[in-house]
């Protein structure tokens, strides 16, 4: 398809505004995919190409529309991620585009996505089209949420589009506004040093990995010998396609077009989203811009708590590494849990997926210690060390400071919550920044946060607070110093390592103590008394008291029925399974997860 009859285009919006069903409607208006086939014949396609262990992410789609000048247009619809720990990919979903698609829902208006994902497409220079979603909604005020997007984004809303993706009101305008308005890729095709940016990848156990990307110059043919110019691996292309929404095979892809490659790549760290692809034997002189590495900002240590796990962990996270490069690992042993690793991920979400995914797919019975950000410790020599382990912070006698990583935060919220938003704010140490009115009911709120104090339950705070209103977005700002120590747990007078967290001084007593009460509920009781306490070094900040039980638990079984009592003594076992000894007490595994949250 020549360059001009192309449009590369994706769509942004705010969690639950609708961009999915937006993008099924435009693939069944266009009859990319049939209604029907859409929920049956499509997902079954999906199943029998997951049999025969082909890995097709439905992140493009190909579509062919006719518009009203009578000619027929290539529409590459870039799908992206849509949340804000994978904020990288989403820029360079974009980056792969002309336009985008804004759908801001006309009931709500605009949300903290909303802004953070226009600010994105504006770096990246993409036309905006403005679609105002939902208006068969009985309480949709398209003109109010028109003047907001005007005012708040500085976006002209005179050619906003008024749609309904579910009731299929203004599809067909929204097909001819991407024909009209996103400009065609440029025409690079001959005389072009042939480069391509990777925007997503996913391993396939077959094939290799699977490597989207959209050709900016020159052309790719099957065959040829590439080179990925960041990390200078080289591959040959086996297969070249595209998504139509289903996997097509092509000989050549040009400047303008989006598709799909297999190069018997190993892992998708060799071949990293936001890299350019170009040829072994005429390589461009400069790559793409944008490129960055992944670089993990929670830390968590994740033992088995079976010990005989720790292999099938490590060939686990070797597995889900292999499909996710900015998953990262390393052995490590702690004298309380034995051996595990020490992992990197983006944020929390990122955390709970691959913890699920483990717990899931691979059957590993996971221990999670709490996650923590990664410190800098200036030591009094004048040295500085990473900390990704709080067991790890040197004795404040070394330690000369420590400088946490700090986040700016941008919260929208109906003006009614302002107070309690603020509120939380502030008692999570945040720095006041600004507070605009976007418009009469509605208000945002920018504060500086340390990440420490958003990564854990910050998000579930704002809903709680704002009765599921407000919205919020936030990226990293750099490290500050800030007045931190490291607070231990003992259990029965053993500190407990992977209970260990850096807090700040002033949170110390009141963290020590939330912990230290959900920790007596948790444990089970022993035949003896436990103390159980918080500390910062040798002083004791908070701590708790666990008594003596007396419960046994056949002594309900009266009588001599024998087959209950082995019954209960062997549900006790397993019990027993999921526990971990710290000198004669047993740790509960819901004692580690049910902390993770405390802050
Ligand atoms: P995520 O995939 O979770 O990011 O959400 P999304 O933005 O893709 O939204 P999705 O398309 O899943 O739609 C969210 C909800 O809004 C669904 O329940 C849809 O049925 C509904 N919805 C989407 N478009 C419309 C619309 O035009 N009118 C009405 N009434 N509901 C809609």
């Amino acid at each position: 398809v020549p360059p001009k009859y192309i449009r590369n285009f994706s769509i942004i919006a705010h969690i639950d505004h609708g961009k999915s069903t937006l993008a099924d409607q435009l693939l069944i208006q266009t009859k990319t995919v049939m209604d029907r086939e859409m929920q049956a014949q499509f997902l079954d396609g999906m199943d029998l190409e997951r049999e025969r262990g082909i890995t097709i992410k439905l992140n493009q789609a190909r579509m062919k529309y006719t518009a009203n000048d009578g000619q027929v247009y290539a529409l590459n619809l870039i799908d992206t991620p849509g949340h804000v720990d994978f904020n990288y990919e989403v820029s360079r979903s974009l980056a792969a585009c002309e336009g985008c698609l804004l759908v801001v829902d006309a009931a709500q208006g605009v949300e903290a996505q909303t802004l953070a994902n226009v600010y994105l497409a504006m770096e990246n220079d993409l036309e905006i089209i403005p679609v105002l979603n939902k208006i068969d909604l009985p309480g949709a005020e398209p003109e109010r949420v028109r003047r907001e997007i005007e005012e708040v984004l500085g976006l002209d809303c005179s050619r906003a589009i008024l749609a309904s993706a579910k009731a299929g009101i203004g599809i067909e305008d929204i097909l001819e506004a991407i024909v009209e308005r996103i400009p065609p890729p440029a025409d690079n095709i001959a005389d072009h040093e042939t480069r391509a940016l990777i925007f997503d990848s996913a391993y396939d156990p077959y094939r290799g990995v699977i490597v989207y990307f959209r050709v900016t110059d020159g052309e790719l043919n099957v065959g040829d010998r590439v080179m990925l110019m960041n990390t200078r691996k080289e591959h040959i292309i086996d297969e070249l396609g595209v998504l139509a929404p289903k996997p097509v095979n092509v000989d050549r892809l040009f400047a303008g077009e989006v598709g799909w490659l297999s190069a018997s790549i190993k892992a998708v760290a060799d071949a990293r989203v936001g890299d350019t692809i170009t040829l072994k034997k005429n390589p461009a002189s400069q790559a793409l811009p944008g490129y960055t590495e992944a670089k993990p900002m929670v830390f968590c240590g994740m033992f088995p708590s079976d010990g005989d796990q720790f292999e099938d962990l490590r060939e686990a996270l070797g597995k889900l590494q292999l499909n996710d490069s900015a998953l990262s690992f390393e052995p490590e042993v702690s004298s309380a849990m034995g051996f595990g690793f020490r992992c990197g991920f983006l944020g929390l979400l990122h955390m709970e997926i691959v913890q699920e995914r483990l717990e899931r797919e691979y059957d590993v019975d996971l221990i999670v210690t709490s996650p923590t950000v990664v410190y800098r410790c200036n030591l009094a020599k004048g040295e500085t060390m990473v900390v990704q382990n709080p067991t790890l912070l040197p004795d404040a006698g070394v330690r000369e400071s420590i400088e946490e990583p700090y986040c700016r935060m941008e919260i929208i919220t109906p003006k009614d919550f302002v107070g309690p938003l603020m509120e939380l704010s502030q008692a999570r140490r945040g720095d006041f920044v600004d507070m605009q009115f976007l418009t009469e009911a509605r208000t945002t709120l920018i504060y500086n946060l340390p990440l420490a104090e958003v990564v854990t339950d910050f998000f579930d705070e704002l809903k709680s607070r704002s009765r599921g209103y407000a919205s919020m977005e936030y990226h990293q700002i750099g490290y500050r110093k800030s007045d931190l120590v490291r607070l231990d747990i003992k259990i029965n007078n053993e500190t407990v390592d992977p209970l260990a967290q850096i807090v700040h001084r002033d949170a110390a007593f009141r963290v020590g103590k939330a912990l230290t009460g959900r920790l007596r509920e948790v444990i089970p009781r022993q035949q003896f008394k436990i103390p159980i306490q918080a500390a910062i070094g040798v002083k004791v900040v908070a701590s708790e008291n666990l008594s003596a039980m007396r419960k046994d638990v056949t002594a309900k079984c009266y009588g001599g029925d024998i087959s209950r009592k082995k019954k209960l003594l062997k549900k006790q076992a397993a019990g027993k399974k999921r526990m971990k000894m710290f000198g004669k007490v047993e740790v509960p595994k819901e004692a580690f997860t049910s902390i993770l949250k405390i802050n």
